[in-house]
């Protein structure tokens, strides 16, 4: 499933990510920077904070509760275009998302 991920700096990154893991995996198996991930998915340190394109908030699968907890802890996020990337399971609905990383994370 190919997902875009693109830096703070504008540098974009076209990766096919296997569908059933994570837009967070996806990233950090293909050592994408910005994306840092140190819980390593458990939803508990919010640096896998990305922003969605506008285009893309309605398709994703609504936050759950705890996403939206952790998300108060990730730097400068946007209230409907953040999102916590290991909470995003990937699936052909995703098949061309895109993805802006942060400047930095929490
Ligand atoms: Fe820690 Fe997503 S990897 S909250």
């Amino acid at each position: 499933v190919k997902i875009t991920y693109v830096e703070h700096n504008g540098r974009a990154h076209e990766i096919d990510v296997p569908r059933g893991t994570t837009v967070m995996e996806g990233a950090r198996d293909h050592g994408i920077p910005g994306i840092e991930a140190d819980c390593g998915g458990a939803c508990s340190c919010a640096t896998c904070h990305a922003l969605v394109e506008p285009s893309w908030v309605a398709k994703l699968p609504a936050k759950e509760p705890i996403e939206q907890d952790m998300l108060d802890f990730a730097y400068q996020t946007h209230p409907t275009q953040s999102r916590l990337t290991c909470q995003i399971r990937v699936n052909e609905a995703l098949e061309g998302l895109v993805l802006r990383l942060p400047e930095r994370q929490a």
